[in-house]
């Protein structure tokens, strides 16, 4: 037991952890620019109908009919992979501080000198961190729109958000200059990551290095494509006419959600307590 907390409380433990959550994170981000290359549909009902049947899979998936939705166990690991990676690379950057007595650099290992990417690694890192909170406000917590999806069933029309926010040129600047950080990040981290866990090999190493680099190039170009077609769409006529559409769902919606709360019914069981059923609307 103790050489675990032996471990985690050495550098070395530290920043393999920072490797292993920065490599999931990394994965994630591949993922997410993949579903986000729907934005670059420019046919608008046709990729407002893709983008939203692509989030709504996303936010309902659970095939295990677990109690908790899937989405809400992903979102918690990347809570923590994200808290976990933050909170290591600030620890260790002020450890690193402390121990040279106060003099701010750092210096590549293998190479023997300082880079632009490993010196300017917390701050790029720092920026990201800025970005997610606004990322996160603006979307996932920002303004819902209403979508009838092909069942009929009025939806939050995740598509019009993303649009939307993009449509504001400051927005659509502040994720260009973003994705250009997350690609600087992206960039020393991958071949940093694979030198962290002792992988070290004449013929591997520069492999691994080039495909670090063209890596972060892919995700900075492809996060930033979408964002300047997104910019392009949100600007386009035709996306304020949903908009006016998106608008003229409310009063079907909130009906919808009388129907649905009718259908749930609440009976209180004496010697049990209370307790909810629902009813499945097709029965
Ligand atoms: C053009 C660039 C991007 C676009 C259009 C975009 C779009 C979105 C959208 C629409 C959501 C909300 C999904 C939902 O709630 O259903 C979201 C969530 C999220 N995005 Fe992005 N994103 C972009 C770049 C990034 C980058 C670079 C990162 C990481 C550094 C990132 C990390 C996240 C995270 C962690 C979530 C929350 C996931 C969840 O709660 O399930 N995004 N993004």
């Amino acid at each position: 037991m103790q050489w675990i907390v032996k471990y985690l409380t050495s550098s070395i433990g530290k920043k393999q952890i920072m490797g292993c959550t920065g490599a999931f994170l990394a994965l994630f981000i591949f993922g997410h620019m993949c579903g986000n290359f729907q934005l670059l549909n420019f046919d608008q009902a046709a990729a407002q109908a893709s983008y939203n049947a692509y989030t709504e899979f996303l936010t309902g998936f659970n095939p295990l009919h677990f109690p908790v939705k899937m989405i809400y166990l992903i979102e918690l690991v990347l809570v923590a992979a994200f808290a976990l990676h933050i909170f290591l690379a600030v620890k260790l950057k002020i450890e690193n501080k402390i121990a040279r007595g106060g003099i701010d650099y750092e210096v590549n290992a293998r190479k023997g000198k300082k880079t632009f990417a490993t010196f300017t690694m917390i701050w790029s890192g720092l920026f990201v961190l800025v970005f997610l909170v606004q990322h996160l406000m603006m979307l996932k917590f920002g303004e819902h729109y209403l979508y009838m999806n092909d069942k009929g069933e009025i939806v939050r029309d995740m598509w019009l958000t993303t649009i939307q926010m993009f449509a504001n040129p400051a927005w659509a600047a502040f994720y260009v200059v973003s994705m250009f950080v997350v690609g600087m990040h992206l960039f020393h981290a991958i071949s940093s990551a694979f030198q962290t866990m002792g992988i070290a090999h004449q013929k591997w190493t520069p492999i691994i290095d080039i495909a670090g680099i063209v890596y972060s190039i892919v995700v900075a170009l492809g996060f930033g494509i979408t964002a300047v077609a997104a910019f392009y769409l949100g600007n386009q006529p035709e996306t304020q006419a949903l908009i006016e559409k998106s608008r003229a769902l409310q009063p079907q919606y909130e009906q919808q959600q009388k129907e649905k709360a009718v259908q749930k019914a609440a009976f209180v069981i004496p010697s049990v307590g209370e307790v909810e059923v629902s009813f499945n609307a097709e029965i």
